[in-house]
């Protein structure tokens, strides 16, 4: 099937496209510089000549402090470029995925979030991406919205590569232990949506790593997984003083019977750091400057 990603350069577009790629789809890949997504007639125009038959949209404004302050730009691309998209989709018959966040809720919740409970985010971020699913869900009857929460990937800076560049520096860390969420592993989430890439999944589904954590769980684990000795400190909402309100409790499950689930929080944590001591082998190789040096194994 031929699919058109847009926000690829992204920590999650890179892993769509890759996860696109690995079992065969024909894969339009966009950039932010291939393709603006507030561009109205250039979404169009893309889509026109490429003609997917699915779209994902991986573009968005992602920095939830910063959009306190620039609200017009976080609406620009969270509401009005993912409309863009999902109407160009529609314009040739394609689908379109949209991505959205655990952060349209208010995390008043005390149980897991599912997709009929009711939204109300308590940021601009959440507000410009619930803005963008209601935009997206009119322009282009055939859309399928993804809510995942907390993700890190090997494509982005992430919660797990800030902890581990702390705890270098640092004998000690304090970490957040008020904010309950489910971390996603960006590889997982985009193996999960491209294997449901050919079914005609629509409406709401929320897709992240299962089970819930505190941020203070999470770096705990991550320090434990990769045998680093820091000390961390449980620390509140309050104390790290942020711009932006973020949900106090955003775990989601889905009620969907046709929801894949994904691996537990910590399992994908797992494989973030097996694919991240993959990655760092396969960089130090291709930088040794002596490996072209040294005389090959004849087997003689
Ligand atoms: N990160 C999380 O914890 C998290 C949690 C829940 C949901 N999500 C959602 O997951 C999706 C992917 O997020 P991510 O973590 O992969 O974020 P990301 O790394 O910031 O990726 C977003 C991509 O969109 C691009 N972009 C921004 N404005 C654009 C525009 N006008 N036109 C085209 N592309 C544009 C960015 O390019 P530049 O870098 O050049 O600006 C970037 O490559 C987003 O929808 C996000 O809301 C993320």
């Amino acid at each position: 099937m031929k699919i058109a990603i847009t926000g690829a350069g992204g920590m999650l577009g890179q892993d769509m496209v890759a996860a696109a790629d690995e079992v065969h789809h024909e894969v339009a890949a966009y950039t932010r510089a291939d393709l603006d997504v507030t561009d109205e007639r250039a979404v169009f125009a893309a889509f026109e000549r490429d003609l997917p038959a699915l779209v994902i949209n991986c573009a968005a404004y992602t920095d939830v402090d910063g959009a306190e302050t620039d609200e017009l730009n976080a609406f620009m691309i969270n509401e009005d470029g993912a409309r863009n998209v999902a109407a160009a989709a529609a314009s040739i018959g394609a689908r379109v995925i949209q991505i959205s966040t655990d952060y349209v809720f208010d995390g008043t919740k005390r149980e897991p979030y599912v997709e009929s409970d009711p939204t109300g985010p308590i940021g601009v971020y959440g507000r410009s991406k619930l803005a963008g699913e209601i935009a997206v869900a009119e322009a282009n009857p055939r859309h399928l919205i993804v809510r995942t929460s907390w993700l890190y990937g090997l494509g982005g800076k992430n919660f797990v590569e800030t902890m581990l560049s702390l705890a270098a520096e640092r004998s000690e860390l304090l970490v957040v232990n008020d904010q309950i969420g489910c971390p996603t592993y960006t590889r997982q989430l985009a193996d999960a949506v491209i294997e449901f890439a050919d079914y005609q999944r629509l409406g709401i589904m929320h897709l992240c790593g299962g089970e819930a954590c505190s941020w203070y769980d999470f770096a705990r684990e991550i320090f434990r997984q990769s045998q680093v000795e820091v000390m961390v400190l449980s620390g509140t909402t309050e104390m790290l003083a942020r711009p932006a309100p973020r949900p106090v409790y955003s775990a989601m499950v889905s009620e969907r019977e046709d929801a894949p689930s994904l691996p537990r929080w910590d399992h994908g944590l797992h494989a973030y750091l097996v694919a991240r001591a993959a990655l760092h082998t396969q960089e130090t190789e291709a930088l040794d400057p002596n490996q072209e040096l040294e005389p090959k194994e004849t087997g003689q």
